[in-house]
C-alpha cells in the first residue's frame, strides 16, 4: 500500500521509519517532508487539501496519516474523507479539543474530568476579579492555536493581568487571544501520554516525559520540546488505570456524545499532583520529540496500529511494546527558539560501534537538502535517539551519537531524562 504522512518534523520522519517497518507499505510520500525524508519517499509540496487528495486518488496513495495540528484544525480529515480516502487523525470538530482551549477546558468541566480550577472569558473586569482570588503563581491561556507560546505562567498578580490584557486587546496573539483561559498553578512533574484512538477503542502507550525549556535544569524560555525519555519510571500501574478510566474513556464517551467521536492521537498532557493524574491539556497529535521515542518502543506494527486505527478497528488489536527504554536528545540550531539561524551543513560522522548500529539512529527535523549537502534550517534539526535495556543505557548511546553529529551552532540539553536517573 502507498501511504503519505503530512507534516514536515522529526516527528513524520519517525513515523515514516517506523511504519516503512510493515511490508504492507510500499510506497511512503510526504507533504510537504523535509530534506531527509526524501530518503524514505517521496516529497510532495500540494498545500490545497482538495488538490492534494486528488494526487492521492492518482498515486493510490490508500493512506494518510497527519503529523502536526495545522492541517486537522483546518479539516483535512474532513476533506480526505468526502473523497472517500483513509486518514488518520481527528475531523475539524474533534480537533476542537486542541484547536480551542476554551473548547477543551468546557468539555473537561462538562464531563467531570480532572483540571485545574479555571475561568474562561472575553472580560478584562471578570479576569482581573479571578486572578485576584489565586495564589501565585497564575496561569494566562490564549484560547486558539499559538505555536505553544499561548500559555503564560505569571509570577505575580500584576504580570497576570498584564499578559490578560495583552491577549484580550488582540496585542499578543490576534484574534487566538480574544477570549483567554485563567486558571490556578499546579504544582506536580508533567506527563505526555498518548492514546491511539478509532473512536470507540484506543490503545495506550507509555508514558513519557519532554523537556520543554531550552536550557539544563529547566531553565531558560519554552521550546517546543528539548528531549524526551519513555517509558517514565514515574508511573506506575495505579496511575494508567487512573488515565484510562478518568480521562480517555469518559473522553471518547463524551466526544461521542457531541457529535464527534475522536479519532487519532490523543495527547494527554498530565500533571501528577500528590500522585492523581490531573488533565492540563490536550492535544490532538503526537508530541515532538516525544514520537520520535515512542515509535522505536513499538514491537508491533505502527502501520497496523494507526491503519486499524482509521478504520475502526482497534478491537482486532494487540499492541506489543519492546521491554526496553528509549532517550530522544534534540539538537537545536544556535538562536532556536528566538530567531532562525544561518543555514549549516550537517556532518554525521561514519558510526563505526555495532552497539549505536543497532540501538541509535537520527530523526531529522528542520533540514533541508541542497546540492547533496544537507542543511540545518529549522529551528530543532534533529534529534538523537537511541535505545537501551535501562534509560541510562539509552540516554549514554543518545548523547554518544550527538557527539557523532556536526553542524556549527549546534546546541542541546545535557540532562535529557534527569528525572529518572
Ligand atoms: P499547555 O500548552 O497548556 O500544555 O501549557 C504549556 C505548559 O505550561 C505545560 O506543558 C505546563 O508545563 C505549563 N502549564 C500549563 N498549565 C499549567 C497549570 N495549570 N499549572 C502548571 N503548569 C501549567
Ligand atoms: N513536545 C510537546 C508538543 O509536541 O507539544
Amino acid at each position: 500500500m502507498n501511504v503519505m504522512i503530512l507534516g514536515s518534523g522529526g516527528r513524520e520522519y519517525s513515523m515514516g521509519l517506523a511504519i516503512k517497518k510493515d511490508e504492507q507499505v510500499e510506497k511512503l510520500y510526504f507533504c510537504p517532508g523535509n530534506g531527509a525524508t526524501e530518503n524514505l519517499g517521496e516529497n510532495v509540496a500540494i498545500k490545497d487539501y482538495n488538490e492534494l487528495a486528488e494526487f492521492a486518488k492518482l498515486n493510490n496513495i490508500e493512506f494518510t496519516i497527519v503529523g502536526p495540528e495545522g492541517p486537522l484544525v483546518d479539516g483535512v480529515v474532513d476533506i480526505f474523507k468526502s473523497h472517500n480516502l483513509t486518514i488518520f487523525g481527528p475531523t475539524a470538530a474533534a480537533a476542537r479539543l486542541e484547536g480551542s482551549k476554551v473548547y477543551m477546558k468546557n468539555f473537561l468541566a462538562k464531563y467531570n474530568i480532572p483540571t485545574a480550577r479555571y475561568i474562561e472569558t472575553n472580560s478584562i473586569e471578570d479576569a482581573f476579579k479571578f486572578i485576584e482570588t489565586l495564589p501565585v503563581p497564575v496561569v494566562v491561556k490564549a484560547d486558539g492555536l499559538c505555536a505553544g507560546k499561548g500559555v503564560i505562567i505569571a509570577m505575580s498578580h500584576e504580570e497576570a493581568k498584564k499578559a490578560t490584557s495583552e491577549m484580550l486587546s488582540g496585542a499578543s496573539f490576534g484574534d487566538a487571544g480574544k477570549n483567554v483561559i485563567i486558571e490556578e498553578f499546579l504544582d506536580g512533574y508533567e506527563l505526555s501520554m498518548f492514546a491511539i484512538c478509532d473512536g470507540d477503542d484506543y490503545v495506550l502507550l507509555q508514558a513519557a516525559q519532554d523537556h520543554k525549556r531550552l536550557l539544563d535544569g529547566d531553565e531558560g524560555p519554552n521550546t517546543g520540546g528539548m528531549g524526551a525519555y519513555a517509558p517514565t519510571p514515574l508511573v506506575n500501574e495505579e496511575i494508567y488505570q487512573k488515565v484510562k478510566d478518568r480521562v480517555i474513556v469518559p473522553t471518547l464517551d463524551g466526544m461521542k456524545k457531541e457529535g464527534a467521536p475522536f479519532e487519532g492521537v490523543l495527547f494527554i498532557g498530565i500533571m501528577v499532583v500528590n500522585g492523581e493524574p490531573i488533565t492540563l491539556e490536550f492535544n490532538v497529535r503526537f508530541g515532538d520529540p516525544e514520537c520520535e521515542i515512542l515509535m522505536p518502543l513499538l514491537k508491533s506494527s505502527a502501520f497496523d496500529l494507526f491503519h486499524k486505527a482509521a478504520t475502526n478497528r482497534l478491537n482486532e488489536l494487540k499492541v506489543e511494546f519492546l521491554d526496553e527504554y528509549a532517550v530522544g536528545v534534540v539538537m537545536a540550531s544556535a538562536d532556536y527558539p528566538y530567531k532562525s539561524s544561518t543555514p549549516a551543513q550537517i556532518i554525521v560522522d561514519e558510526i563505526l560501534h555495532d552497539e549505536l548500529k543497532e540501538n541509535a539512529h537520527i530523526s531529522y527535523a528542520g533540514v533541508t537538502l541542497e546540492d547533496e549537502k544537507l542543511l540545518a534550517t529549522g529551528g530543532r534539526v534533529l534529534v538523537c535517539v537511541a535505545k537501551g535495556s535501562t534509560i541510562k543505557e539509552a540516554r549514554d548511546r543518545a548523547y554518544l551519537l550527538c557527539g557523532q553529529v556536526h553542524f556549527a551552532g549546534k546546541k542541546i540539553r545535557n540532562d535529557i531524562a534527569y528525572q529518572a536517573l
